[in-house]
């Protein structure tokens, strides 16, 4: 069986471990042969394949596990947006006499995948790897525990700084449309607020809650926005993003001398953490035998600890669960009653 791996949009840490995995977990069986694709679905587009085509070594994968980025590199690609693009991304895999294809990433990329399997017979399973954590099927996707350490230390630094100097952060973490990455961060930095897309964001609330830490003696604050909260672009500003914010709260009588910090992609790179790499190479496994065990237009995801394998149809129909909501909310409400 020829097997065709990819890591398709943003990349996670988490990635390499979970091909390392693959190639490995494929050795076990004579006839599978794990051909890397280069770039995403652009690279199929293109020709791009790892080692011209020949299958991935098993020594090709060594020392994978702690290493950030994607060893196969990553893109979006828009020709897997619209039908005719996706006729010519299965044309390709026939002609490249491809079994399967194992594509890793987030809700683009799994719909891409899940598109194929209309134009293409080959069996296609997809990995959930993508900082955002925002994909139904799996409790944690690869790469979020990572960008969550990673802006937890990131807070951690301006919390000294903050209290050095009396002052208050609005820190804006990544995530797309969910607060996963936010309240993480958020409760394990210690944060007095955060601000996610799954609330409403009041900032006359929030800004009469500063003023109360502020009579408490409270020195430094620390306040995590969602890059999807609504805050990064709301009230009348015409400034955009943590500006916006800051400015808001201003307006509606903040006590504290506040900065703004956008973390970025810094979020995206680095070493795998431990549960990341744990993750990624049990994910990894588990597709190349859900491979074997010939299932196909499935994700393979870890809910409550045990392997879930969910149809690609449903975890892209809706980026959410609503358990996941409820974490959400969860950690938010706790934020909120620690922050006396
Ligand atoms: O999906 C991962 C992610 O990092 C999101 O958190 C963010 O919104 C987006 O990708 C950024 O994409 P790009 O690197 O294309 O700017």
């Amino acid at each position: 069986m020829k097997i065709g791996v990819l890591c398709s949009g943003g990349d996670a840490p988490g990635m390499n471990p979970c091909l390392r995995a693959i190639v490995r977990s494929a050795g076990k069986y004579d006839d599978f042969k794990v051909v890397g694709i280069k770039r995403g679905y652009q690279g199929l587009f293109d020709g791009a394949f790892y080692n011209d085509g020949r299958a991935i070594d098993v020594r090709d994968v060594s020392g994978l596990s702690s290493k950030g980025g994607a060893f196969l590199n990553s893109s979006r690609c828009k020709q897997m947006y619209d039908d005719e693009g996706v006729k010519e991304a299965a044309a390709i895999l026939k002609a490249n006499r491809f079994n399967a294809l194992i594509c890793i990433g987030g809700n683009g990329t799994l719909s891409g995948a899940h598109q194929l399997t209309k134009y293409w017979d080959g069996q296609v399973i997809g990995v959930p790897g993508t900082i955002d954590n925002d994909l139904l099927g799996s409790d944690y996707t690869i790469g979020f525990p990572t960008a969550t350490a990673t802006a937890v230390d990131a807070i951690d630094k301006l919390r000294d700084t903050a209290g050095s100097h009396d002052m208050m952060f609005v820190v804006e973490v990544m995530g797309r449309k969910c607060g996963d990455l936010a309240v993480f961060t958020a409760v394990a930095g210690g944060c007095e607020v955060v601000a996610v897309p799954e609330t409403e964001t009041d900032f006359q609330k929030i800004a009469d809650q500063l003023k109360e830490f502020k009579m408490l003696g409270k020195r430094s604050v620390i306040m995590v926005v969602a890059e999807g909260d609504s805050s990064l672009a709301s009230g009348e500003s015409d400034k955009r993003g943590v500006a916006n914010v800051i400015r808001e709260l201003e307006k509606h009588g903040c006590p504290y001398e506040m900065r703004s910090v956008v973390l970025g992609h810094i979020q995206r790179g680095g070493v795998p953490c431990p549960a990341d790499r744990i993750l990624a190479t049990e994910l990894g496994y588990h597709a190349i035998e859900a491979l074997h065990d010939g299932k196909s237009d499935v994700m393979v995801g870890m809910i409550a600890g045990k392997l879930a394998l969910t149809p690609l149809e449903e975890v892209i129909k809706d980026r959410r669960g609503s358990s996941k909501d409820e974490i959400v909310l969860k950690l938010e409400q706790l934020i909120e009653h620690l922050s006396i």
